[in-house]
């Protein structure tokens, strides 16, 4: 934990504590720590100081900087290291570079706004501030086609976060898409290095529209909401976060363990494609067909006209009505 993350944690556990207290128990000089409060200060924290009885926060900026996030998780692997950034391209381009270069699993990367954010498909994804736009560094004992496993798995934790967090019907979409009340409130975009034995890492990327407004937006307000749509209310990004971190790291674990069947189980439960007459758009082919199941690596079975079932491993399905 970096200093500044170190004064966040006191200080939101406490009403007040002095500089003289945070210099001891930090043991740095009084001015080294009134460095610090200006910095955060300048990051958005409101913290009052007052003489005699010492600093207080009044208020943190709705943003997932890495003291806000580290101070309130409480998981082994997921998010124990933050990568915060005002604005990249892409977070999952900065992530391939850090995991390219080694690093811990479960370390995250947040960025405040996203200049090219990607999309599933080499589709663009708008991602501006108000947004959470994170990618997750996993290094799973997994061979390369197996990592469609992880997609579901990242839509369980984001649909159970909304669920849990604003009673959101939040429902699946195959294969990444969380949707409420018919709109993609996030989309999920998974990525591999490796081979087809084993993976080096893999980048699970969420977007999820937050605190934004799509009524500016023309061509993707019919398609897409955000949480502050749905409710009507800003969020707390920090809170979203820490949930969906810890969600994801309970799914994980149990990942890790083998038990992927429960985790298709949940999503089975979630998801709204099961049952549907559907059509597929896959590698520039396009057929219709009923959505069956899903098969142990995360793949929809589709039963076509002539009574057969495909397996599509990779594609866009919309919902017909007949
Ligand atoms: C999709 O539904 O097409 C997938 C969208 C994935 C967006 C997220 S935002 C965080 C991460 N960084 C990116 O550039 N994309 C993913």
């Amino acid at each position: 934990m970096s200093i500044k993350e170190e004064i966040v944690k006191i200080l939101k556990r406490r009403k007040h504590v002095s500089g003289e207290e945070l210099s001891k128990k930090l043991k740095l000089s009084r001015t080294a720590i009134w460095k610090q409060i200006k910095n955060l200060r300048k990051e958005g924290y409101d913290i009052k100081g007052t003489p005699k009885i010492g600093y207080t926060i009044i208020s943190t900026p709705n943003q997932p900087l890495p003291a806000e996030i580290k101070s309130e998780i409480r998981t082994k692997i997921i998010g124990r290291k933050v990568f915060y950034f005002k604005e990249v391209e892409s977070t999952q381009e900065v992530a391939k570079t850090l995991a390219n270069a080694g690093l811990e699993e479960g370390t995250i990367i947040i960025a405040e706004k996203q200049t090219k954010g990607k999309g599933r498909a080499g589709r663009e994804w708008f991602s501006p501030k108000g947004g959470l736009w994170l990618s997750i560094v996993l290094k799973p004992n997994i061979p390369t086609p197996k990592i469609q496993r992880l997609t579901l798995l990242a839509g369980v934790a984001v649909a159970k976060t909304l669920r849990k967090l604003y009673k959101l019907d939040a429902k699946l979409k195959w294969p990444n898409d969380v949707l409420v009340e018919g709109k993609k409130v996030c989309g999920i975009l998974v990525e591999a290095s490796g081979d087809a034995d084993k993976v080096n890492y893999v980048v699970v990327g969420i977007g999820i529209n937050v605190n934004i407004r799509f009524i500016d937006k023309k061509e993707l307000s019919s398609t897409a909401t955000s949480i502050l749509e749905l409710l009507g209310e800003e969020v707390s990004i920090v809170k979203l976060t820490v949930k969906l971190l810890e969600e994801f790291e309970k799914l994980y674990l149990e990942f890790k363990q083998g038990e992927f069947s429960k985790i298709i189980g949940e999503w089975r439960k979630l998801t709204q494609t099961l049952g549907k007459k559907v059509k597929v758009e896959s590698y520039g082919e396009s057929f219709t067909g009923e959505a069956l199941d899903v098969d142990e690596d995360g793949f929809l079975l589709v039963k076509i006209k002539d009574g057969s079932t495909v397996r599509v491993v990779a594609g866009d399905i919309y919902l017909r009505e007949t």
